[in-house]
């Protein structure tokens, strides 16, 4: 028995280490292998007196037993100072690509919008949702009890009813005018509110864009090749325009101004409801009431204005049927607009 050394082997396998898997490997063939130190010696068990092979048979048992106890707590010490280093990446693996976000439609068009009154001198102005009443609509002739206040349902805040959430863009108008001298010539485009009940039509969050020029001979010519060019550009070239007399309390005199029916070219469709034309802003001469209230001389300088909505025309661009829609943030809807602005 003592000439198997088998004290020396079971020394030498305690004292065995592997810090890879290379090296855990070299040492199960070593010892635990075909032909390793271990078989080796149940080989031997063989050559050795029947009298001593039953002492000898459990003492390479109880070698066999310590290598494979050491086989398993050299794997599990590789295992773990794998994972305190990190997960074993592959620095030759392609990157995950990031989805591209998409522009919201309302943003595309709004975009659209802009550029089409920057080409032509128009700054962009914004300003504030919340709004001072003064600004919503006293400045803008509707004084207190002004039977147009009830035209837009007003969000007011509960302990001030002079402060509210605009109905308009129109109080940048006064805004600018306020601080300004003329000549002005801006657009404000921004969100604005109405407590309206939400439908397929209508919502309680809208968009729209203000136009305000003030400056001296200013004239409705002005306002209504402005607003043509601006047409055509936004929904081509033949499309038509036509302008209705209407009323604003800030406008004298007021119109409403209708395009072509983008989807029937004027043939008549239910989206114009069979008339062949759209609304899609209102518009008129600064009333010289609202260029007094913000310190502008009425006698010296005229000036136009307009205020443009920009779900219906998106609603048009798109074929989109439920205004809702822009407000819900559904990916699956979003992700269909792609554009560059
Ligand atoms: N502020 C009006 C509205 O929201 C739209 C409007 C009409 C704006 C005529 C104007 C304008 O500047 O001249 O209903």
């Amino acid at each position: 028995m003592a000439d198997l050394n088998l004290e020396n082997l079971i020394q030498e396998i305690e004292e065995s280490s592997a810090s890879n898997h290379s090296e855990l490997e070299q040492y199960r063939i070593e010892y635990l292998g075909k032909k390793g130190k271990v078989k080796a010696l149940f080989a031997k068990l063989k050559e050795v007196d029947e009298g001593a092979r039953k002492a000898l048979g459990a003492k390479i048992n109880e070698v066999k037993n310590k290598a494979e106890a050491k086989l398993e707590s050299l794997k599990a010490s590789i295992s773990s100072e794998k994972k305190s280093g990190g997960p074993e990446q592959d620095l030759s693996l392609p990157g995950v690509p990031l989805a591209l976000g998409t522009r919201h439609p309302i943003s595309i068009v709004r975009n659209t919008m802009t550029q089409i009154f920057q080409r032509i001198g128009f700054t962009v102005s914004e300003g504030p949702e919340i709004e001072t009443d003064w600004n919503n609509f006293t400045a803008l002739n509707m004084p207190e009890d002004h039977p147009a206040r009830d035209m837009q349902d007003t969000f007011f805040i509960q302990t001030d009813p002079d402060i509210l959430l605009r109905t308009h863009t129109s109080p940048q108008q006064i805004r600018v005018m306020e601080s300004t001298e003329p000549p002005i010539r801006i657009i404000c485009p921004g969100r604005v509110y109405r407590n309206e009940t939400i439908s397929a039509r209508s919502h309680c969050i809208f968009h729209q864009i203000e136009g305000l020029y003030v400056d001296e001979n200013v004239s409705f010519a002005d306002l209504r090749q402005t607003l043509y060019y601006f047409a055509k550009e936004m929904f081509g070239e033949d499309t038509q325009i036509r302008f209705r007399p209407s009323y604003f309390p800030f406008t004298e005199p007021s119109a409403e101004m209708d395009i072509s029916c983008l989807i029937c070219k004027g043939d008549g469709c239910p989206v114009c409801k069979h008339s062949g034309w759209v609304e899609i802003l209102g518009c008129g001469m600064v009333d010289p009431a609202v260029l007094e209230n913000c310190n502008i001389d009425s006698e010296k300088y005229t000036g136009y204005a307009f205020g443009l909505g920009i779900e219906r025309p998106a609603m048009l661009k798109y074929r989109i049927d439920d205004i809702r829609l822009f407000f819900e943030n559904d990916m699956r809807f979003l992700e269909q607009f792609q554009s560059a602005i």
